[in-house]
């Protein structure tokens, strides 16, 4: 499948660099719990991880959304649940893109219930037009618009998670 180069590997590095910098800034000093959401956020959250200077553990979510491969229902199942409790805990909940937002709206609702002491949102990407719940996003590195993006752990079909930098799936039948 063709695909167009989109944010190249610098932008995207200097970009998740400013993210990391501003977390440190705004927790001023306390742990932070980091939750990526498996599997299109695990290159984003490594880097990002990398440049937040405070005692950071990770944990990791893992859900199936069902629908097609371009579709989110809105119907999100946990395949993978967090290994430890997040209660009291400041917690980031690392995504790769927020698109119609059913996924992070469902599990910040999720991880809400386990009464962490605050809990926020990372996303790399947001596609503002495609919005069907409005999420709040507090740290977000880029708005693209209504494309299928791949690369830098995003998939297609599985395919492209390894491309540096972030692409745009240009054929017509993607
Ligand atoms: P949402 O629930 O519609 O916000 O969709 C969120 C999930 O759909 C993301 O975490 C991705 O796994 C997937 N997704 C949505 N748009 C794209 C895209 O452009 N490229 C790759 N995955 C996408
Ligand atoms: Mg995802």
């Amino acid at each position: 499948m063709p695909t167009t180069p989109l944010i190249d590997a610098g932008t995207i590095a200097r970009r998740v660099a400013e993210l990391g910098r501003a977390i440190t800034e705004d927790y001023g000093g306390q742990d932070l719990v980091v939750v990526p959401v498996l599997k299109g956020s695990y290159m984003f959250a490594a880097d990002l991880v990398r440049h937040i200077d405070l005692d950071v553990a990770i944990d990791f979510l893992g859900v199936r959304s069902y629908g097609n491969q371009q579709e989110s229902s809105g119907v999100v199942q946990i395949t993978t649940d967090l290994s430890h409790s997040i209660e009291g805990k400041h917690v980031i909940l690392v995504e790769d893109i927020v698109d119609t937002g059913l996924t992070v709206a469902y599990l910040h609702e999720n991880l809400a219930t386990r009464q962490p002491a605050s809990l926020k949102v990372a996303s790399l990407l947001h596609k503002p037009s495609r919005t069907r719940v409005p999420v709040e996003i507090d740290y977000l590195g880029f708005t693209v618009d209504d494309v299928f993006i791949v690369g830098y752990g995003l998939d297609f079909a599985q395919k492209y998670r390894n491309l540096p930098y972030l692409a745009v799936v240009t054929d017509d039948e993607a």
